[in-house]
């Protein structure tokens, strides 16, 4: 079986002012399809810019990231913008809600409305809404829902279109332990009951426990990788 990732000797430079930073050094990392990984490390380890290079948002100044067997720096703009929009899913700490936008419009604006008529759009809105466990809350304005709810839309609207791979970054980081359990569990069930490949980036302990196979980043370098699948 193909892997759904494959980094080989991938680095990220930044050059600023002069001086360069280094936040990945030659990373290589083999994810399969189904896998529950946490990426953890402390801040500034090149976490964030590793789930970057993963969700084709950047490029590696070397080394390459294959998604599915295909090349991302070998990749047509049409075909990353696809995999952005509809193979990949995305959720971040702060949320990133649209403020003036209600639960339900906010995983509706998320579909790729190409591929679906207005009714079935709704209906999948509702569908996402209720497997979030937020069927009752759909017109509510993000101002008016508990972190654990924004958040849990978010992870709806991370879903509107069937991505195979979502990507976390600190998903719990503004939440507290019992509402970040609940958001883990979420995101595990993704995995366990859907086979949707989750990547979630965290400094806490307890989350990244949940994950079977646990990386650790340091200075751009990853110095563990457990519970790698054989
Ligand atoms: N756009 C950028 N320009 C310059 N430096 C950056 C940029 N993004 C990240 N960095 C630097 O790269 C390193 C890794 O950052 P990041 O991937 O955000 O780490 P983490 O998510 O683990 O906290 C840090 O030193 C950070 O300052
Ligand atoms: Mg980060």
């Amino acid at each position: 079986m193909t892997p759904l990732y494959v980094l080989e000797g991938v680095e990220r430079r930044y050059d600023r002012g002069g001086t360069t930073v280094h936040a990945l050094r030659g990373v290589d990392l083999t994810i399969d399809g189904g896998e529950l990984l946490a990426v953890e490390g402390p801040s500034g380890s090149g976490k964030s810019t590793l789930l970057q290079l993963l969700g084709a948002l950047d490029t590696p100044t070397a080394g390459r990231v294959a998604f599915d067997g295909q090349q991302l720096a070998q990749a047509r703009d049409a075909t990353l913008t696809g995999l952005r929009s509809e193979a990949i899913g995305f959720v971040f700490q702060q949320f990133n809600l649209i403020p003036t936008l209600t639960a339900a419009e906010n995983v509706e604006i998320a579909m790729v409305p190409r591929t679906r008529s207005k009714a079935a759009r709704a209906q999948r809105v509702t569908a996402l809404l209720e497997q979030v466990g937020l069927a009752d809350r759909r017109d509510h304005l993000p101002s008016r829902l508990s972190g654990g709810e924004q958040q849990r839309v978010a992870i709806a609207r991370a879903l509107a279109n069937g991505p195979r791979v979502v990507l976390a970054d600190e998903p719990t980081g503004n939440l507290d332990s019992v509402t970040a359990t609940e958001v883990v569990d979420l995101l595990a069930g993704l995995c366990d009951e859907q086979g949707v490949t989750v990547v979630l980036v965290t400094h806490d302990d307890e989350v990244a426990s949940r994950a079977r196979r646990r990386i650790r980043l340091r200075s751009g370098e990853v110095v563990s990788d457990t519970g790698t699948p054989a």
